[in-house]
C-alpha cells in the first residue's frame, strides 16, 4: 500500500536543487541551533533521523561525534547524501519511514523540516509515530519540527494563500479543506528561467500529533515555539516537539 506516499519521483528529481533551494534552512547558524538542540536531547546515544535527505542535519550532526543512522525513501536524496564529505559512511536504510525496520535502539528519532506532513493519510503518521516508539529505548524521545497549518492567511471562501514571495522565490499553498492536505507551489526564477516543484502534505494540530504520540505510547516532554526552546504561543508558525518513551 502506497497511496500514503508523495510519489518519489518529486524528490529524485529535485534532488540536485534541493540544497541550493534551502534558503534560510540551509544557513549555518540555523543548522548550528538545530544540531545542539538534538545533542542535548540525545544524551549521548545514537540518534535516528527519519527522511535523512541530502544530510542537512545528519551529517553536521554526525561530525560532532554522534552516532547517526538515517531512512530515507528517495534514491536521488540519497545519492546527494552520499556524495558529500562523511555521506558515504552514514548508515542510511532506504525505505519508508512508516515502516522500515533498521537494526539498534535509539536515544533520540527525529523528523525536521515538516516532513511528517509527506505522509498523507492519517494512519501513515500514526504508523510513523509508532516506527519511531519502537525504535527507542527506554526514556527514548521523538522529536518533530513541523509548520502550523496557516489557514488564518487564506480569505473566507478562498483555498489558496501566499506563503513566500522574495527574491527569486514564489510559493503559494492550495487548501484542500475536506482531506486535510495541501500542495505547496514553488515557483524559481533563475536566469530568466522559471522552475517548478509541488508537493502535497497532510496538515494536523499539535494536538492530533499529542494523539498519535499517545497511541505510540508515548508522553509529551517539550512543545517549544522553534529551536532556540522559545515558548510555543498562539502566533507561533511551527513547533518543535518531543515525545518520550517511559523508562
Ligand atoms: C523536506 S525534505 C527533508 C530532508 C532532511 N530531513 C532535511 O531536513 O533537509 C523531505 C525528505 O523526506 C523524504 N521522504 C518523503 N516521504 C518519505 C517517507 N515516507 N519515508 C522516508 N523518506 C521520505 C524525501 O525524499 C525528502 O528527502
Amino acid at each position: 500500500m502506497t497511496d500514503h506516499l508523495q510519489p518519489v519521483e518529486t524528490w529524485d528529481e529535485g534532488a540536485r536543487h534541493y540544497d541550493a533551494s534551502l534558503r534560510g534552512h540551509g544557513r549555518t547558524a540555523e543548522v548550528a541551533e538545530t544540531v545542539a538542540c538534538l545533542r542535548r536531547l540525545a544524551d549521548h546515544r545514537p540518534v535516528l533521523e527519519f527522511a535523512i535527505g541530502t544530510g542537512r542535519i545528519g551529517l553536521p550532526f554526525a561530525e560532532t561525534g554522534a552516532e547517526v543512522h538515517g531512512i530515507e525513501y528517495s534514491p536521488g536524496m540519497l545519492a546527494e547524501l552520499r556524495a558529500k564529505p562523511g555521506g558515504a559512511d552514514l548508515p542510511v536504510v532506504l525505505g519508508d519511514m512508516a515502516s522500515v525496520r533498521v537494526e539498534g535502539e535509539f536515544g533520540l528519532v527525529y523528523l525536521v523540516f515538516n516532513t511528517i506532513t509527506n505522509l498523507l493519510t492519517q494512519d501513515a503518521q500514526v504508523r510513523c509515530f509508532r516506527n519511531a516508539a519502537d525504535h527507542l529505548g527506554p526514556g527514548g524521545r521523538f522529536l518533530i519540527e513541523v509548520h502550523i497549518p496557516q489557514i488564518r492567511r487564506v480569505m473566507p471562501g478562498e483555498r489558496h494563500a501566499v506563503f513566500d514571495a522574495t527574491g527569486d522565490h514564489t510559493g503559494i499553498d492550495e487548501y484542500d479543506f475536506v482531506n486535510q492536505t495541501l500542495t505547496s507551489h514553488h515557483t524559481w526564477v533563475d536566469g530568466g528561467r522559471a522552475r517548478t516543484f509541488a508537493s502535497t502534505h497532510r496538515y494536523a494540530w499539535p494536538a492530533e500529533y499529542d494523539l498519535m504520540a499517545r497511541i505510540a505510547g508515548l508522553e509529551l516532554e517539550h512543545r517549544w515555539g522553534d529551536w532556540s526552546g522559545s515558548t510555543f504561543t498562539a502566533d507561533s508558525a511551527s513547533h518543535v516537539s518531543t515525545w518520550r518513551k517511559p523508562a
